[in-house]
C-alpha cells in the first residue's frame, strides 16, 4: 500500500497565525487566526504581531490537527514559513515547528513564503484547474509585486519585481490618505464598484523591463488630492467629500484601474516575449475584483490559460505552506535544525 504523507504547515510571516494539514497533497484543515490588534495603528506593528503569534500558535495548531482528524504522531513532516517576513513573527512559527519536529522525531521543511503563494494554485481539492508548466505568476501582496517564471513546483525564477513599493502597499497608503481603515485594499475594491474609473488620471511609471514601481503613483495620488483641497479651499478629505459627490468612490475606481493596468501591461509583455500562454495570479491583491476581471479578459483576448486562486487562498494561509512542503518532501528536501528565519529573500 502507498505510504501516506501527512504534512502540518505553519505560517506566521506577518499578522496571520495559520496552521493546515494535508494528506498526499489534499487539504484536510486550514485554520487562521487574524490579528485585529493592528487596525487602530493603520498598519502591522511588528512587536504586537510577534506577541499575538505566541498566543495563537498552540490553539491554532491544535485546532488544525483536530479538524483534520489527525494525531501529531501521524505526521510525516512539519513545513514552516522561513521567510521572507517580519523576523519576530517568523521566529515564533520557526521555533514552534522546530520544537514539535524534534519532539516527534520527524523532518522539518522550510518554505519560502512567496513560493507558497504560487503553489496555493495546487492545493486540492479546488474548484479551479491547476496551472500547467511553464507559467508566469503575477505575485501581488502587501510586501511584494513580482512576475515569477514557474518551470516546476520547485523551480521558480523572479523575472520582474517592484523597485520600490508593492501594489498592495500602494492601495493601503492611498486608502489611508482617504481616511479608510487598514488594510485599505479591500475598501478600495468595495468603493471602486460605485465609482468612475475615468474620473482621475494618475501618472504611470516608465520603468524598463519587467520591473514595477508604485511610489510615483502614490505621489501622483497625493498631489491630486492636495490640488483638490486647494481648489475647494478646504483642509480635510471629509470636507472635500461634502463638496465633490462620489469623491472617494471615484478616487478608488481610478487608482484601482491604474494599478491593474500597470500590473497587466508588464505581465502581458513578459508572456509575449517568452511565448508563454499560461498566466496565474497570487497573493493578497489577487482578491481584487478588477484584477480578477482583467485576468479573465486577458484569457479571452489572448487565448491564454488563466489561473485565479479561490478567495480563501489569496491572503496568507498555511494550506499553501503545507502544499509547498509536500512537494519538497517528495524531493527529500529537508531543513536542518540550525537554519534560521530570514526577513528578505528572492525565490
Ligand atoms: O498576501 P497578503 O495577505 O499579505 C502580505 O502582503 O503579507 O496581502 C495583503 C495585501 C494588503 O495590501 C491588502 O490591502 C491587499 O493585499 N488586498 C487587496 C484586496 N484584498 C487584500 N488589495 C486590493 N483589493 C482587494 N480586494
Amino acid at each position: 500500500m502507498e505510504k501516506e504523507v501527512i504534512i502540518l504547515g505553519i505560517e506566521s510571516s506577518c499578522d496571520d497565525t495559520s496552521a493546515a494539514v494535508i494528506r498526499n497533497g489534499e487539504l484536510l484543515s486550514n485554520v487562521t487566526a487574524s490579528q485585529k490588534v493592528h487596525e487602530e495603528y493603520g498598519g502591522v506593528v511588528p512587536e504586537l504581531a510577534s506577541r499575538a503569534h505566541q498566543q495563537n500558535i498552540v490553539p491554532v495548531v491544535d485546532t488544525a490537527l483536530k479538524r483534520a482528524g489527525v494525531r501529531k504522531e501521524d505526521l510525516s513532516a512539519i513545513a514552516f514559513t522561513r521567510g521572507p517576513g517580519l523576523l519576530g513573527s517568523l521566529l515564533v512559527g520557526t521555533s514552534f515547528a522546530k520544537g514539535l519536529a524534534l519532539s516527534l522525531g520527524i523532518p522539518l521543511i522550510d518554505v519560502n513564503h512567496l513560493q507558497g503563494h504560487v503553489l496555493a494554485h495546487f492545493v486540492k481539492p479546488s474548484p479551479n484547474p491547476q496551472p500547467n508548466f511553464p507559467f508566469l505568476c503575477l505575485l501581488v501582496s502587501g510586501g511584494n509585486s513580482q512576475i515569477v517564471l514557474v518551470r516546476a513546483y520547485n523551480d521558480m525564477e523572479i523575472i520582474g519585481q517592484t523597485i520600490d513599493d508593492a501594489a498592495g502597499e500602494a492601495f493601503d497608503k492611498c486608502a489611508k490618505v482617504m481616511g479608510l481603515p487598514y488594510p485599505g485594499g479591500p475598501w478600495i475594491d468595495k468603493l471602486a464598484k460605485e465609482g468612475n474609473p475615468e474620473a482621475y488620471v494618475f501618472a504611470k511609471p516608465q520603468i524598463p523591463g519587467y520591473n514595477y514601481s508604485f511610489s510615483g503613483l502614490k505621489t501622483s495620488f497625493l498631489y491630486t488630492l492636495r490640488d483638490l483641497l486647494r481648489e475647494h479651499e478646504v483642509d480635510t478629505i471629509d470636507e472635500l467629500a461634502e463638496r465633490i459627490p462620489h469623491l472617494r468612490e471615484d478616487l478608488c475606481a481610478s487608482i484601482q484601474k491604474t494599478v491593474v493596468e500597470i500590473l497587466m501591461k508588464k505581465l502581458r509583455q513578459a508572456a509575449k516575449d517568452m511565448k508563454i500562454d499560461s498566466v496565474a495570479v497570487a497573493g493578497g491583491v489577487s482578491a481584487n475584483s478588477a484584477l480578477r476581471e482583467a485576468f479573465i479578459d486577458y484569457g479571452k483576448r489572448y487565448r491564454a490559460n488563466v489561473f485565479i486562486p479561490p478567495f480563501s487562498f489569496t491572503t496568507d494561509n498555511a494550506a499553501m505552506i503545507a502544499e509547498a512542503g509536500y512537494f519538497k518532501y517528495l524531493d527529500g528536501d529537508f531543513c536542518p535544525l540550525e537554519k534560521v528565519p530570514y526577513a528578505k529573500t528572492k525565490i
